[in-house]
């Protein structure tokens, strides 16, 4: 299939795009995520983006991207200050084509050209295989509330190289 070897785009995040966003973010947690986590722990999931306002102000408060194929939004990543991955989400019909490496890929770079040291990410049991293979380590396991159901993921972290064209730390007068 040509959709299959298009290549990925990716750009930052345009006002534009809350709704296409918020689709992808169910379509994955229900079809990718729904195979590790029940319908109760799926439901409450899915609801953070029923106040589409909401859910788009996250993400424009963040340092967002989005990948395209063929020029349409398949997935997004999210950095929450410095150095923590908010959220990463890649639509089922464009899974395992590279669009979640190409988005963390430039997450890294970014967050490493404004300094940061190191990356971590609450890792769903879905995406844990994704980030272990780039190098993240698991930290500890957590078990979140919403809405009275509970949801286990993962804190996993990785450190970045040290970036050399930063400017150096002033020296004390
Ligand atoms: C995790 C996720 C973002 C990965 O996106 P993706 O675009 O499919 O990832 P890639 O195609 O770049 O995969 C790169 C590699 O990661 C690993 N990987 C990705 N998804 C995997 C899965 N479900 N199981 C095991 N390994 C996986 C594989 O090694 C893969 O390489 P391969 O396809 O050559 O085997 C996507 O599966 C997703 O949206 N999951 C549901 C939502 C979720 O849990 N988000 C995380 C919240 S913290």
């Amino acid at each position: 299939m040509s959709r299959a070897r298009s290549p990925i785009g990716l750009r930052p995040f345009l006002p534009q795009d809350g709704a296409a966003l918020a689709a992808i973010f169910v379509a994955s947690v229900e079809e990718i995520a729904g195979e590790d986590y029940g319908a109760e722990q799926i439901a409450v999931w899915t609801a953070r983006a029923d106040d589409a306002q909401a859910f788009a102000a996250r993400l424009a408060g963040q340092l967002t991207l989005v990948a395209t194929l063929e020029g349409e939004p398949v997935g997004f990543v999210s950095l929450a200050g410095p150095e923590r991955i908010d959220m990463l989400y890649v639509h089922p019909l464009a899974s395992r084509q590279g669009a979640g490496t190409a988005l963390v890929d430039a997450l890294e770079k970014l967050a490493q050209a404004r300094g940061a040291r190191h990356l971590v990410v609450d890792s769903s049991d879905t995406a844990e295989p994704f980030f272990a293979r780039r190098g993240y380590s698991a930290q500890q396991r957590n078990t979140i509330e919403i809405d009275g159901v509970w949801l286990g993921n993962t804190t996993m972290r990785k450190a970045l190289p040290a970036n050399d064209s930063a400017p150096p730390p002033r020296r004390m007068q």
